[in-house]
């Protein structure tokens, strides 16, 4: 059973995709602990609702910031984390985090990275930014993280297209659409086992 273990900073409605995506118990992956760095965080309250433990833990908390990774790693060790995703957590994850979960951590990110991605890159900046392009295309990308912003290898993506008409909010919409069927879909592909990095790339087997 892959152990998951997911970090958000709002309201959650991506955690909540995966919660209601693998609460049948089909796959073979569970939700055992929200963190989040924010305590008033939706992603909080639905997982207190769903009666998960919900952990606020934030830098602030600490007097340090090797105190603060210490805190966040042990939370996580202690619920016997096998992948932790991101969703919607927007704090850069310790480095010493990501090389301990190395290939073990996924994100969301609402653009089709590597465009639209990096530092400020992020909430309604991205969809502003595709619209000012003029790109017909834009979509969500799942990929693992690195100690680069929104620059690990990529898992999943899938477009949507964008409309003269659309603004950031309505882009917004559409690409959270797809975000919801995309994140427990990465998910479920890591818990049957049909995900292996080779130098740096993506495998997936069959679906
Ligand atoms: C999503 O668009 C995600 O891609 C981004 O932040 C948003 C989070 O939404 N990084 P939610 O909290 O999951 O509803």
């Amino acid at each position: 059973m892959l152990k998951v273990s997911v970090l958000a900073s709002g309201r959650g409605s991506n955690f909540r995709a995966l919660y209601e995506a693998l609460k049948d118990g089909k796959s073979n992956a569970r939700i055992v602990a929200v963190i989040s760095n924010n305590s008033d965080a939706g992603a909080l309250e639905l997982a207190r609702s769903f009666h998960l433990p919900a952990i606020h833990l934030s830098q602030k908390q600490f007097p340090s910031p090797e105190e603060f990774t210490a805190a966040l790693l042990r939370t996580l060790e202690s619920h016997g984390t096998d992948l932790i995703v991101l969703a919607g957590y927007m704090k850069q994850l310790p480095a010493q985090l990501v090389r301990t979960y190395k290939y073990r951590i996924l994100n969301i990110h609402p653009a089709l990275l590597p465009a639209y991605g990096g530092k400020g890159m992020y909430g309604h900046f991205v969809h502003e930014a595709v619209i000012k392009s003029g790109a017909r295309k834009s979509g969500a990308t799942v990929h693992f993280v690195d100690e680069e912003y929104d620059h690990g290898a990529i898992l999943l993506q899938d477009t949507v297209d964008v409309d003269p008409a659309d603004t950031p909010d309505t882009l917004a919409e559409k690409v959270l659409e797809v975000e919801h069927r995309l994140l427990p879909r990465a998910v479920k592909l890591i818990a049957a086992g049909k995900v292996e990095v080779r130098n740096g790339t993506v495998h997936i087997t069959s679906e």
